[in-house]
């Protein structure tokens, strides 16, 4: 998350008003005018990122990125106020999906960001296919049996679910 973070920072560019003459890193900025700073061009400095274009989530291994080197959330008095409840959505969401879910890239098109007030995609033409699990059924998501694997008993997620109906409120087509 943090590199996909780092990569596509969704608000790509921010800004900040400048109440009163002053300088910054050596740039003189006069009072009244609005300057423009971008946590995407920032995320991609060699300087500060090896390899700033490749996507490498074991660079972070070493700890917690710097805070004023890693602002997909911004940063100061007006930093995203939704920022740790976004981490701990997309993380779970990220996980439900992929536990059982492989995604595979559709066609051989590279994915491009599509520039707007904030990032988003293009449009990402995945498939969809069913994970192959070697274990001993359901890991607690879904109750549903991969279609190739031996069949096992279904486990309800709950005594008063009926049998075979698992615990998951998504359909699936068997
Ligand atoms: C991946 C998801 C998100 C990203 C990348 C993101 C990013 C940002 C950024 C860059 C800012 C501007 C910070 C600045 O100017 O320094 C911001 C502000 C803000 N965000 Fe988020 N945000 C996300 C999700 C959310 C969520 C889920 C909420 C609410 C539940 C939220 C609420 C806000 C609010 C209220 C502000 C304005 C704060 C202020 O101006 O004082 N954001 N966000």
């Amino acid at each position: 998350m943090t590199e996909t973070l780092r990569l596509y920072p969704p608000a790509w560019m921010m800004t900040r008003a400048v109440r009163q003459d002053t300088e910054l890193g050596g740039v003189r900025l006069k009072g009244g005018s609005t300057i423009v700073l971008s946590p995407y061009l920032l995320h991609r400095r060699a300087d500060l990122y090896p390899e700033p274009d490749r996507f490498d989530p074991d660079r972070w291994l070493g700890g917690q990125p710097d805070r004023a080197a890693y602002i997909p959330f911004g940063a100061g008095a007006r930093k995203c106020i939704g920022d740790q409840f976004a981490l701990t959505e997309a993380i779970l969401a990220l996980t439900a999906i992929v536990a059982r879910w492989e995604l595979t890239p559709v066609g051989d098109q590279p994915f491009e960001p599509k520039v707007e007030t904030s990032l988003s995609s293009r449009g990402l033409r995945l498939r969809i296919s069913e994970r192959r699990t070697s274990g001993t059924g359901d890991a607690g998501l879904h109750a549903a049996t991969p279609r190739s694997a031996p069949a096992q008993p279904s486990t309800p997620a709950h005594p008063s679910t009926p049998p075979g109906a698992g615990g998951c409120p998504v359909k699936h087509e068997e």
